[in-house]
């Protein structure tokens, strides 16, 4: 019989990089993100659908390779090793399909590597809690990217919207809605692990910076009160001194300073979403068919998301 998991992408929506160093955060999980079906079969066989790769064609071999996902591959590999750890050994064919395309900034890879680990449990009869999900998820992460915070795993498991604190970790449900908002996605230049390098370089370069930090903590705890008042004029202009504070550790280039200035009009605000430098950008609308419009004729990708209140689960 075939079981199906939604694992949802996140968003952050503020106190991103200050979350490094031990400031809170706010992320959000979105009703965009990974779908995971499981059907038994007589060997594991992992199928995608619409993940973009390259093809590479041998014509006298007769034989066809993709290329271009090994990334991709690597978060399903290391779930599938862990899963199959804890779980057992499981004869099924997972099939994955994707809202986002993968590395654009919206945890794709956490929702990949929370949602295999999910629908192995479910296929394998297994009982699961959320908090062994959300660790297994992280080392799964951990594991491929060599560095990475839980946000992501914890915001795909738990779902809404999640104050993160840290030292120890913890997350804590604001729950909270929104209306709809948009998120645009602009080619990324560089990695998160990159981009956290250079952020630490400049701190440890710069003692201003660290005030800089201290400030993005403080806009965080300010934006608490305004989520939890529904009050969008608030967070939108919260957002905007978030991004302004991230431009001032040089992870917000001029393509987000444009984009974020044109639409200025029919927004309440936005900012980056995640280490920066392109990646995802969120918008919050005034009006929100101006802003499709816009960005519709501008050619970036684009969807219009709201909050998913629930974590990964069976659909
Ligand atoms: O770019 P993303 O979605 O991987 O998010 C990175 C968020 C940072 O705060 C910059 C790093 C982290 O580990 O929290």
């Amino acid at each position: 019989m075939k079981k199906s998991i939604f694992a949802p992408g996140v968003v952050k929506l503020f106190g991103e990089h200050a979350v490094v160093y031990g400031k809170p955060a706010i992320a959000a999980a979105i009703d965009k993100g990974v779908y995971i079906d499981c059907v038994s079969s007589d060997k594991l066989v992992v199928e995608t659908v619409g993940i973009t790769t390259g093809l590479r064609f041998f014509p006298l071999d007769r034989r066809v390779e993709a290329f271009g996902a090994e990334k991709f591959f690597a978060y399903v590999e290391t779930a599938l090793r862990l899963a199959q750890e804890r779980w057992g050994d499981l004869a099924a064919k997972f099939t994955i399909r994707s809202d986002l395309p993968p590395s654009a900034g919206a945890a794709t890879s956490a929702a990949v590597s929370v949602g295999i680990l999910k629908a192995y449990a479910l296929c394998a009869g297994a009982d699961v809690g959320d908090e062994e999900v959300a660790k297994l998820g992280h080392k799964v992460e951990l594991e491929v990217q060599g560095i990475a915070s839980p946000m992501d795993t914890a915001a795909v498991t738990y779902g809404g919207v999640l104050k993160i604190l840290t030292n120890p970790f913890r997350v804590e449900p604001l729950k909270i809605q929104l209306p709809p908002f948009y998120i645009v996605l602009l080619p990324r230049l560089g990695t998160t692990g990159e981009i956290v390098k250079d952020v630490r370089a400049l701190l440890g370069k710069r003692k201003s910076a660290t005030w800089v930090i201290e400030a993005i903590g403080k806009v965080v705890e300010e934006a608490e009160g305004c989520l939890r008042a529904g009050d969008l004029e608030c967070l939108g202009e919260l957002m905007d001194i978030n991004n302004w504070l991230l431009g001032a550790l040089g992870v917000v280039d001029g393509r987000v300073v444009d984009l974020l200035g044109m639409l200025k009009p029919f927004i309440y605000g936005g900012k980056i979403s995640g280490a920066g430098r392109g990646g995802v950008v969120i918008l919050i609308p005034k009006e929100g068919d101006v802003v499709s419009r816009i960005l519709k004729g501008l050619g970036y990708p684009y969807y219009k998301v709201s909050v998913y209140p629930k974590g990964a689960g069976e659909v």
